[in-house]
């Protein structure tokens, strides 16, 4: 599924759609939150320390929760490094006005080490938790937030990118997408823990004059600057200037579109990349021919567009 998840929903219809899916009595016989309602069942951090769901991660905590596993090619490496910038934007009120959680649902591959390794990639700073337990425990949890359906390691198409954020001490809760604008996200998040009152984490005013955002320009930012850049230097991927010219178009709208199965049918750019930047892996984001070719006309703009102001700002660029 690509549509991003961007319903907002409440406290009850969460706990009415976990209790539908978990059968009558432990849902409905809970009050809403509070001991009892989430499991206070054990899990691991990616430092190996062992926390207990309720009683360590949300009593009286502000949190924003998603489930995740290592391996993903589709949303996942997204969605990191999108809540990787929500992270540095809000900066030291994570972990201490509220705990980021990212929640394994593939718990035999994920163990504490190999999330150590994830979260090292994406930057993680301290109060984000990569947190992995028993496939039982961790399933129960997604049932009883409501992600259950949402995220499925067995069937990655089904994968919903959803995050959740909620005040546990006033059982208020809100479904995001979690591969939304990082600004947006951030200042979701503060308007949520400050209950609205919060000043934006950029003002509108501060914005400049509106200009026509292409497709392609639309489609870049929303699911390609959480990585890259265009002439600014690496991000958690290559630089893309000049991109365009370097590679084969055909190669380049195959390798946008599926880099997962370019890589897997050998093809040596696609597996000298993959040796070069071992971290972090392109992800197949799911887009459309269309998407591709909106896609490719703006980088090559912008490379052009690059490559101009650097001759124009220094006189020994040839
Ligand atoms: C989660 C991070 C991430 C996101 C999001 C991402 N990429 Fe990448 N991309 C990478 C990494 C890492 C590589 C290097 C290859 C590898 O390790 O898989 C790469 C490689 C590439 C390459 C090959 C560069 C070359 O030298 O040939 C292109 C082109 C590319 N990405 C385009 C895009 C576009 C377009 C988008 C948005 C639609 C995008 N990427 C989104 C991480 C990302």
């Amino acid at each position: 599924m690509r549509a991003p998840l961007r319903s907002r929903i409440g406290f009850a219809v969460l706990l009415a759609t976990a209790a539908a899916m978990l059968g009558p009595a432990p849902a409905i016989a809970a009050a809403l939150g509070g001991p009892g309602y989430f499991p206070n069942v054990p899990l691991t951090t990616q430092d190996g320390k062992v926390v207990h769901f309720y009683d360590d991660l949300l009593k009286g905590k502000s949190v924003v929760i998603n489930l995740i596993y290592t391996r993903c090619t589709f949303s996942c490496p997204l969605e990191t490094a999108k809540l990787s910038q929500v992270q540095r934007l809000l900066g030291d009120r994570v972990g201490k006005d509220i705990f980021f959680y990212s929640i394994s649902i593939d718990p035999k591959h994920d163990t504490p080490k190999a999330l150590k390794a994830y979260a090292t990639k994406f930057h993680v700073q301290p109060g984000w938790l990569f947190l992995t337990g028993k496939k039982e425990d961790i399933n129960l949890i997604s049932k009883q937030l409501g992600l259950s359906s949402l995220t499925d390691a067995a069937n990655p198409d089904g994968h919903q990118p959803a995050l959740l954020i909620g005040k546990e001490a006033t059982g208020e809760w809100m479904m995001n997408s979690a591969v939304d604008n990082p600004q947006f996200l951030a200042t979701t998040i503060l308007h949520f823990l400050e209950g609205y009152n919060a000043k934006p984490v950029k003002s509108y005013a501060d914005m400049g004059p509106l200009h026509n955002v292409g497709k392609g320009e639309y489609l870049f930012q929303s699911r390609c600057t959480a990585c890259h850049t265009i002439g600014k230097g690496e991000g958690l991927g290559p630089d893309l200037l000049n991109v365009t010219t370097l590679r084969d178009r055909a190669w380049l709208a195959r390798y946008v579109a599926v880099p997962d199965r370019v890589l897997a049918a050998g093809d040596p750019i696609a597996k000298k990349l993959f040796a070069r930047y071992p971290n972090v892996r392109m992800p197949n984001l799911g887009l459309s021919a269309e998407e591709v070719d909106a896609l490719l006309p703006y980088m090559e703009q912008q490379s052009r567009a690059a490559a101009g102001s650097a001759t124009k700002g220094s006189p020994s660029a040839q």
